[in-house]
């Protein structure tokens, strides 16, 4: 069957979707961006991965995030996604905001990964040629590389913006003084850096506890957040078991050994506070990361259409009473 021409809600910016301005930037960025990690690969099916951005796009959500990696295989996911943009959003490129990144295992040999100018010119050429884009909005060193000069790698991002191949460029997972530093770098050669990203739910709170929104925040730079469900933990997905459809199930990053007895005690517990809230818990994990001005945006990965219309009720209430962040409090710490 011939596919019938997309066409996009005429809505899709009435839905209810809101925008949040990125740092100090002209950038404003959907609450809710959808990550292509998971279920965009090769070993899925097109026609839900398709489903999922029409979805995505006709609820507002401009922001589509990729990297070099995500499938499996390899690239799969920037393939998917270029099939979807050649069918489907070519006349509404303007309107996205799409991201790519490299920085982890892509291919075989030293220049394959990590840091280098190398490797990320190399990759940012391919990743192009996939996505069947001309350039991404933007680029991302997708992790910090000890071994490599880090004015080597932020010089190629500044380049990168040069060629016209990003119009912005950011930084993932980097420790506090490496982010200074490229932040520093960056700005001299006045090149913003638009994002960090990184991990933070209600299970890992690390930007918030090393001061990495702070520091975002102090140098005009949004923060967009990674895994706000926990791959899944944060919502009602495990409560009665392991889903043989599950990212648990299917082996992948989210392993068995993370669903211990304390972990799912605290699923239990918050899964109750959600809902005398009125939520699902999967809502209210994405609530409570965007509770903080500090957060541009959440990058959520869905399995279907009906978990992405779930976690885009979320940003109806995203204020938390100061009883309820106590509970949370205590749910986090309690063993
Ligand atoms: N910079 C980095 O290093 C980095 C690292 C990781 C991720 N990311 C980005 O962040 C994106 C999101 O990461 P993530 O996929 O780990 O995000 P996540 O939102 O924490 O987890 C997504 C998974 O949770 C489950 N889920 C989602 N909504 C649900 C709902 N309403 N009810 C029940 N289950 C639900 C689904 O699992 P099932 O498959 O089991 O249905 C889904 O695949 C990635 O796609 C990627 O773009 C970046």
């Amino acid at each position: 069957m011939i596919n019938p021409i997309y066409s996009p809600d005429s809505n899709r910016y009435d839905n209810g979707m809101k925008y949040r301005r990125c740092g100090r930037s002209g950038i404003l960025l959907p609450e809710i961006s959808l990550g292509l990690w998971h279920n965009f690969g090769d070993v899925n099916t097109f026609a839900n991965s398709q489903a999922m951005a029409h979805y995505a796009f006709d609820q507002g959500i401009t922001h589509f995030d990729l990297a070099n990696n995500y499938g499996p295989s390899y690239g799969s996911a920037e393939e998917t996604f270029g099939m979807i943009m050649k069918k489907s959003f070519l006349p509404y490129r303007d309107e996205l905001f799409i991201s790519t990144k490299a920085g982890h295992d892509m291919w075989p040999g030293p220049y394959g990964e990590w840091g280098s100018r190398k490797y990320l010119m190399n990759s940012l050429n391919q990743s192009l040629k996939r996505m069947n884009l001309d350039y991404v909005d933007i680029f991302y060193s997708h992790r910090y590389d000890p071994e490599t000069p880090l004015e080597e790698t932020l010089q190629t991002l500044v380049d990168i913006v040069r060629q016209g191949k990003a119009i912005y460029v950011g930084i993932s997972k980097y420790p506090k003084e490496a982010a200074e530093f490229a932040y520093r770098y960056l700005a001299e050669r006045d090149v913003h850096c638009l994002l960090y990203q990184g991990r933070y739910n209600m299970f890992n709170r690390e930007p918030e506890e090393e001061g990495i929104l702070q520091q975002a925040k102090e140098n005009g730079t949004g923060f967009i957040a990674f895994s706000p469900l926990a791959q899944g933990l944060l919502t009602n997905r495990y409560l009665k078991g392991i889903p043989e459809d599950s990212r648990i199930a299917k082996g992948g990053f989210l392993k068995k050994e993370a669903l211990t007895e304390e972990v799912l005690n605290k699923i239990k517990a918050l899964n109750e506070l959600a809902t005398l809230r009125g939520q699902t818990l999967a809502e209210m994990a994405l609530a409570w990361v965007l509770k903080d001005e500090m957060v541009t945006s959440v990058i959520i990965g869905a399995s279907s259409v009906a978990q992405l219309d779930d976690n885009l009720k979320a940003i109806k209430n995203t204020t938390f009473t100061a009883e309820e962040i106590e509970k949370m409090n205590l749910i986090y710490n309690q063993k």
